[in-house]
């Protein structure tokens, strides 16, 4: 089986690349390093330095005629898609096409694209399911609803296997700590540097975490089952920002402190998602519990500081 990570020297792609190594499969990372980084690349994967909104792009899924691709190459800072929306709708939504439209053309099995549960926007009811409106409230869910709609559309129309999996907020090792997005990276590399990072608000807004090797298992099974249609990949359970900084600090065995300042506007109380269809439908579950995850988060990111300094 020859496989393409786009995004695959990202957070999740690398994983996700990870998984499909384990299974003997021959995988191929095209990715621009804007956020991802050569060490996340996988050994055994074999590395292309590209653009997906490129022509080049469109020509090498032409030449190569790989068997399933998995898309996890994005622009994924939702404050920066407010500022820059033409650069989040170059990648997230032309990207997309080309990625769909290659392997059209080029007679690819499977794809499975990464999608996020910001195209919720403001989540009316929780758990929310797939039934839930889809009404995002930021140009990065909306590309990536556009995204979801042109694989409909592909679905539909060229009877294309795709599989579109929403992600709640992962975390886990690799993620990078200096975007917007991921307090627990965010937060522990604070803490290692000996900073004190900022709550905003109370810290008693709730999100819904799911550790990355349960996120990676996901896509395996979606190419594996060919499972048609777009899925919440969540964990179900809803933790504190004050519950995650309560984990890290057990893991890390000290009391780090923090700070709380105002509160962002816009950001939801609570958010919590379902992943029950997509659990009836293959069986996957999340098995990580948070507390085991920050812990095995920890390990990494302390081995990462310790060898840096
Ligand atoms: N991290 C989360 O909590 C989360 C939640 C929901 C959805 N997602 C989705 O999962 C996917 C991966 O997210 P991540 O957290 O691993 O982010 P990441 O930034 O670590 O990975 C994205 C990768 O895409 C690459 N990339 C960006 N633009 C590119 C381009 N034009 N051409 C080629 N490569 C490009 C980056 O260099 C990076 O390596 C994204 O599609 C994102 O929208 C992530």
């Amino acid at each position: 089986m020859k496989i393409l990570v786009t995004g695959g020297a990202g957070f999740i792609g690398s994983h996700v690349a990870d998984a499909f190594l384990a299974t003997g499969a021959d995988v191929v990372i095209v990715d621009n390093l804007s956020m991802g980084r050569r060490e996340n690349i996988p050994q055994g994967a074999r590395f292309v330095e590209m653009d997906i909104t490129s022509d080049a792009f469109t020509q090498f899924l032409l030449d190569e005629k790989f068997d399933h691709i998995n898309h996890h190459a994005a622009h994924m800072e939702l404050r920066v898609s407010v500022d820059k929306p033409v650069h989040d709708a170059a990648v997230n939504i032309l990207g997309s096409i080309r990625v769909l439209d290659g392997a059209r053309r080029s007679g690819v099995q499977h794809v499975t694209l990464a999608s996020t549960t910001a195209v919720l926007g403001e989540f009316l009811h929780m758990p929310a399911t797939e039934e839930h409106p889809v009404n995002p409230i930021a140009p990065y869910g909306v590309s990536k609803r556009s995204m979801e709609l042109y694989a409909e559309y592909e679905r539909l129309t060229h009877h294309m296997s795709i599989t579109t999996l929403r992600y709640t907020n992962v975390y886990g090792p690799r993620q990078n700590p200096h975007g917007e997005a991921g307090v627990i990276a965010i937060f522990l590399e604070k803490f290692l540097a000996g900073q004190t990072p900022i709550i905003h608000g109370d810290g008693r807004q709730e999100r819904d975490y799911i550790h990355v090797s349960d996120v990676a298992l996901a896509n395996l099974i979606a190419f594996e089952q060919r499972v048609q249609g777009t899925y919440h990949i969540c964990a179900n359970s809803a933790a504190s920002v004050l519950d995650v900084v309560g984990y890290l600090r057990t893991a890390l065995g000290t009391s780090c402190e923090v700070h709380h300042g105002p509160a962002k506007a816009g950001d939801p109380a609570r958010t919590r998602g379902s992943h029950d269809a997509y659990t009836a439908r293959t069986g996957w579950r999340p098995i990580v519990p948070l507390h085991d995850g920050i812990s095995s988060t920890v390990a990494w990111f302390t081995q990462r500081h310790e060898t840096s300094t």
